[in-house]
C-alpha cells in the first residue's frame, strides 16, 4: 500500500477528509512546521504519527527545507501532500518530489494565486470560483492540475462565505485526486497537463 505524507500549518480540515475518506494508502505521517496546527489533535486521535518542525530559528529558507525533506523521507512517502501549508517551498524541495508532490489551491487556477484568492474573486467580479488540485512545480501555485471544482460567487457573497462554499468542494476533490494517485491513475503528460485513465 502507498504510504502518503500530509503537511499543515493550520486547522488541517483537508487532511481530515483525506483521513475520513478511508483511501487505499496509508497516511504514514501528518507534519506541521506549527506546533499548534489545530489539525495535529484530530491526527493523533486517529493514531496518525505527527510531528512538528518550525521554521523558524533555521537561517535559510533552503536550510529548513532540507531539514523538513530528512524528516518526511523517514516515513518513505510515495506522495507528499500540501494540506493548508503555508511555506513558499525551495527549487530543491520542489525537486527532490518531484511528480509525487500535491497541493490543493482555493481558486480555479491559473486565476488568483498567493494569498486572499476569495477576496481576489470578489475583487475581480468573477461568477464562478473555485479549487484546484495540482503538482507543484518551482513556480508558486503552478504545476499540473489534477481536478478543479467550481462554486458561483452569490452577490452577497463575503470573503467567509465564498472561502465556506469553496472548501466543501476542496473537501471533495482532494480526497479525490489522492486516490487517483494511489491507483496509479494520474499521468503527466509532454505538455505539462494531466490525464486520468480510468
Ligand atoms: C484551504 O482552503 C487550502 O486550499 C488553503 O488553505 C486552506 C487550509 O485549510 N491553501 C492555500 O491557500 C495554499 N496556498 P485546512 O487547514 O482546513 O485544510
Amino acid at each position: 500500500m502507498k504510504k502518503v505524507v500530509v503537511l499543515i500549518s493550520g486547522r488541517g480540515s483537508n487532511m481530515q477528509a483525506l483521513v475520513n475518506a478511508n483511501l487505499p494508502c496509508e497516511i504514514a505521517a501528518v507534519i506541521s512546521n506549527k506546533e499548534d496546527a489545530g489539525g495535529l489533535a484530530f491526527a493523533a486521535t486517529r493514531n496518525i504519527p505527527t510531528a512538528v518542525l518550525s521554521h523558524k530559528g533555521f537561517s535559510s529558507r533552503e536550510a529548513f527545507d532540507a531539514e523538513m525533506i530528512k524528516l518526511i523521507d523517514s516515513y518513505q512517502p510515495d506522495l507528499v501532500v500540501l494540506a493548508g501549508f503555508m511555506r513558499i517551498l525551495s527549487a530543491d524541495f520542489v525537486n527532490h518530489y518531484q511528480n509525487r508532490l500535491i497541493n490543493i489551491h482555493p481558486s480555479l487556477l491559473p486565476s488568483f494565486k498567493g494569498l486572499h484568492t476569495h477576496q481576489q474573486a470578489l475583487d475581480a467580479g468573477v461568477k464562478l470560483h473555485g479549487c484546484s488540485v495540482h503538482f507543484v512545480t518551482a513556480e508558486l501555485d503552478h504545476g499540473p492540475i489534477i481536478a478543479q471544482a467550481a462554486v458561483p460567487v452569490l452577490p452577497d457573497d463575503t470573503e467567509d462565505s465564498l472561502a465556506s462554499r469553496v472548501l466543501t468542494q476542496e473537501h471533495i476533490i482532494y480526497p479525490q485526486s489522492v486516490k487517483w494517485f494511489v491507483e496509479d491513475k494520474l499521468t503527466i503528460l509532454e505538455n505539462g497537463t494531466v490525464r486520468i485513465s480510468h
